[in-house]
């Protein structure tokens, strides 16, 4: 009886959940599935014929089938799919079974969850999969959190579905609680940022450039194999070239400019302001695409402001192409510097006890923002226990400081003409205020205490201060105060 029983289940059989799950097959393992739409299980069942993989119509049979303690997964939407999932299937189970939710769910829901669960003697695991329909056919980057003796349980089977990097799988356990969503979550807004980088060198390039389509996706391959590497930087140039069967129209051409998000970089903005940690290329990147979609402003706007055409003759060929070429590894840097000092933050503030060569390490391989300089990265926070920002290195700063003038560049010969280049820009500002020792906030500080006595610091005492600054006397030492409202 017991060899009948599959090894892993998964419930949510669309293109991800199948994929995942035939991968899991491949490995030897005993993978059985369930799905509402019975198209998705006669799609499991026929794409995995010559397999160990089963699909059932109903929660029950597929509970049944599998070997305890369970190793369930759930890759369904985000929201209130998963609670209604984990409703139905809780009468089914025994304790100690293992719940996985592989999908992009918010951190808030799976610390609640997670306790729910934990209460009803359900071992779970928040855990986020990144790679795409393809990455969780051929090796995803899994990120795993929360009960860590159901990490141990699932290890065989995560570690060999996981992609591979020099023999090193993929997935590593994130920490507890919420940790391995939230980690997802940040990846994506680095993905985010990484994206729209993209977007603008491509911008600058064909704008200020002239460059075409195909030349563009010729340069994107040549910068895949230096410092560049990276799976966005291999499928932009995939993209460029691309056209569709029997026309000549490069399909690019063609797509609105209305880029959709399903909220993963926006909580990671909003994350990062909750925690105090500045993550400015992120939130350019989210900006954009809120900008982006207020497309009917965008055309009017272009009516009623004439195009910038300045004296000044464009960059132009192999300087402009240098140049663009060293923004974007400056910004590429500065953009998961900015995620991974937002995750040794929250490690602290959120206790996530997270290690962060360790998610380096896993994210060189099967996730989306997979690249050549993650494996720079890890071996940074290898080195250095308690690193928070990689910018403080000596290897990241020798790159940053060739680069800078190469993003300053590309972002005057834009701005000369008026094309947009937030991420670009906010990656600069973001390094030129990090290395700065006097900012002028002194001055804002003032501002606050002028109009709302909210105290200040000083440089040349100890304490803290207000002063009367219509009335000038001497600054009044202060026990810190709750302040008016400005
Ligand atoms: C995903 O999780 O599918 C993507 O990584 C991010 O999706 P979005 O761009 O739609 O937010």
């Amino acid at each position: 009886m017991d060899q009948q029983l599959y090894d892993f289940g998964m419930i949510g059989l669309g293109v991800m959940g199948r994929n995942f799950l035939l991968n899991v097959a491949d490995d030897g393992f005993g993978a059985l599935g369930t799905d509402i739409d019975e198209d998705s299980v006669s799609a499991l069942n026929s794409e995995g014929k010559d397999m160990r993989v089963k699909g059932v119509g109903t929660q029950k049979e597929f509970v049944s089938l599998l070997s305890k303690p369970r190793k369930i997964m759930m890759l369904v939407p985000a929201g209130k799919i998963v609670d209604n999932v984990i409703e139905g299937l809780l009468p089914l189970l025994d304790e100690g079974d293992i719940l996985i939710d592989g999908g992009n769910s918010h951190y808030d829901d799976t610390d609640r969850r997670y306790a729910f669960l934990k209460a009803k003697g359900i071992r779970f695991l928040g855990t986020g999969v990144s790679g795409g329909a393809k990455g969780a056919r051929l090796g995803p980057s899994i990120m795993p959190g929360g009960d860590r003796s159901a990490w141990e349980d699932v290890k065989p089977i995560l570690e060999t579905v996981a992609a591979k990097v020099n023999g090193e799988p993929c997935v590593t356990y994130i920490g507890e609680s919420s940790s391995g969503h939230y980690v997802k979550m940040v990846h994506n807004g680095i993905e985010y940022g990484l994206m729209q980088l993209i977007a603008e060198a491509y911008d600058v390039l064909k704008r200020v450039g002239g460059m075409g389509n195909d030349e563009m996706s010729a340069l994107f391959t040549k910068w895949n194999d230096g410092r560049l590497n990276g799976y966005l930087i291999e499928i932009t140039a995939a993209i460029l070239k691309f056209r569709e069967e029997g026309t000549e129209t490069h399909l690019l051409d063609v797509i609105l400019d209305k880029a959709k998000q399903k909220g993963t970089g926006k909580w990671t903005s909003q994350s990062a302001m909750d925690h105090g940690v500045p993550v400015p290329t992120i939130d350019a990147a989210v900006t954009m695409r809120a900008i982006s979609a207020f497309k009917e402003y965008r055309q009017d706007n272009s009516k009623l402001y004439k195009p910038i055409h300045p004296d000044e003759v464009a960059l132009k060929g192999e300087g402009l192409a240098d140049a663009v070429e060293k923004a974007l590894y400056f910004s590429f840097i500065t953009c998961y510097a900015q995620g991974m000092q937002l995750l040794a933050e929250t490690s602290i503030d959120r206790e996530y006890n997270l290690d962060l060569e360790g998610i380096a390490r896993i994210w060189r391989g099967g996730c989306i923002i997979r690249a050549e300089l993650l494996e720079k990265i890890r071996e940074a926070y290898g080195k250095r226990e308690g690193l928070k920002n990689m910018m403080a290195t000596k290897e990241f700063r020798d790159d940053l400081f060739a680069c800078r003038d190469g993003v300053a560049e590309v972002i005057h010969q834009a701005t000369e003409r008026g094309i947009p280049t937030m991420c670009m820009s906010a990656s600069l500002q973001y390094f030129d205020a990090f290395r700065t020792e006097n900012l002028p906030l002194n001055l804002v500080q003032a501002q606050r205490d002028y109009f709302g006595s909210h105290s200040y610091e000083r440089l040349d005492q100890k304490g803290i201060f207000h002063t009367s600054w219509d009335a000038p006397r001497e600054a009044k030492v202060m026990d810190p105060p709750s302040g008016a409202e400005g």
